[in-house]
């Protein structure tokens, strides 16, 4: 059996959509189920020329046979999980826990109408803080009392232990990133629950002794959208003039870009309980790196920046992103296991 974690060891947008498609086609999961918030979160997947942006259905969607969950942990917007549905064509292998919480239209007003989550800390706008303000005051309705969620309904604790138990490969997909964890991020800018490698393992109802491995991804330049602290952040003219812009999969805004940051990635990687490292962007270190598949034929300045940054990690990167498309990837987790 074995049951690994992927989570955004930044401020999220790391990339973990494309790291997760890529290990479900090489370890072919039997299911692909998220934690992290709700929809707050936006993962980009490019497969060919093709990009898909998913909110609510986990981001392994573009690996055909496995089953789609989310976990009780997570908050449902089921008008977002219906357009998705319908776009993706993955009816009848998405499935939520039937006690996942429920955002309302009036928690979305809340959101975008707060002068404090929309302005100050700088929301998405989704709902997602007042709906996990409603689910702890125990005001929340919960996915098995929609009637238009029925057909999804599933108890996914119960599927992943029957999964694991045949021996079979499970991936848990967190969402958001390390510094926007209400807990250990830079609070009071940060996200309405913890977004750990612990979190996402709860949220997904398996206890931490069946987790064999937590996949940690950072990207080569960390990126922030919304309001807070970013030590490493550059000015907008440096990273544009470095060619470096990105705007947010969920809101469109202008993403922040900063340096790479060794002491965060190491506190990361820590509370993570980090087994192995993704870095995603490294044809951003040196542009020769674009599309490579092969670690030996990379750059001697991309693998200078590697060997820092698994020093300052602390455990081995084995995994490598050198472009968007899903199968620019250099993966080494062999030499490691
Ligand atoms: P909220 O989660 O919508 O309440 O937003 C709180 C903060 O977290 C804002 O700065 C958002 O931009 C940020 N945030 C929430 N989800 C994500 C994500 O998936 N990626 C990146 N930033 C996020
Ligand atoms: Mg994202």
């Amino acid at each position: 059996m074995s049951c690994s974690i992927i989570v955004g060891g930044f401020f999220g947008d790391e990339g973990k959509g494309k790291i997760v498609a890529h290990i479900a086609h090489a370890d072919k999961p039997v299911i692909i189920s998220r934690g992290g918030v709700g929809p707050n979160a936006g993962h980009t997947v490019q497969v060919g020329t093709k990009e898909y942006g998913v909110r609510m259905v986990p981001s392994g969607f573009v690996y055909k046979d496995a089953k789609l969950c989310i976990g009780s942990g997570v908050l449902v917007d089921p008008r977002v999980l219906k357009h998705e549905v319908e776009m993706l064509g993955v009816k009848g292998r998405v499935f939520v826990d039937r006690r996942c919480g429920i955002i309302t239209e009036e928690h979305i007003a809340r959101d975008k109408g707060s002068a404090h989550l929309a302005k100050k800390i700088g929301s998405t706008g989704s709902g997602c803080g007042p709906a996990n303000s409603d689910r702890v005051m125990r005001l929340s309705p919960q996915a098995k009392d929609l009637p238009e969620l029925a057909e999804y309904l599933m108890d996914v604790p119960k599927a992943i232990d029957d999964a694991l138990k045949e021996d079979k490969v499970v991936l848990l997909e967190g969402t958001q990133g390390f510094g926007i964890s209400l807990y250990y991020g830079t609070y009071p800018f940060v996200t309405s629950k913890d977004t750990s490698a612990s979190q996402i393992a709860a949220d997904n109802g398996v206890g931490p002794t069946r987790i064999d491995d937590v996949i940690v991804v950072f990207k080569a330049y960390p990126t922030r959208v919304g309001e807070g602290p970013f030590s490493t952040e550059m000015a907008a003219d440096k990273s544009d003039a470095m060619g470096i812009q990105e705007f947010g999969t969920v809101t469109h805004r202008k993403r922040r870009i900063g340096g790479w940051d060794g002491s965060m990635a190491r506190y990361s990687a820590m509370i993570n309980g980090c087994t192995q490292a993704a870095i995603t962007g490294i044809d951003r270190v040196d542009k020769a790196c674009f599309g490579i598949t092969e670690y030996g034929k990379l750059t001697k300045k991309a693998k200078d920046f590697l060997k820092q940054a698994e020093e300052d990690i602390g455990y081995p990167i084995t995994l490598i992103s050198t472009g968007p498309e899903l199968t620019q990837i250099i993966d080494i987790r062999d030499e490691h296991r």
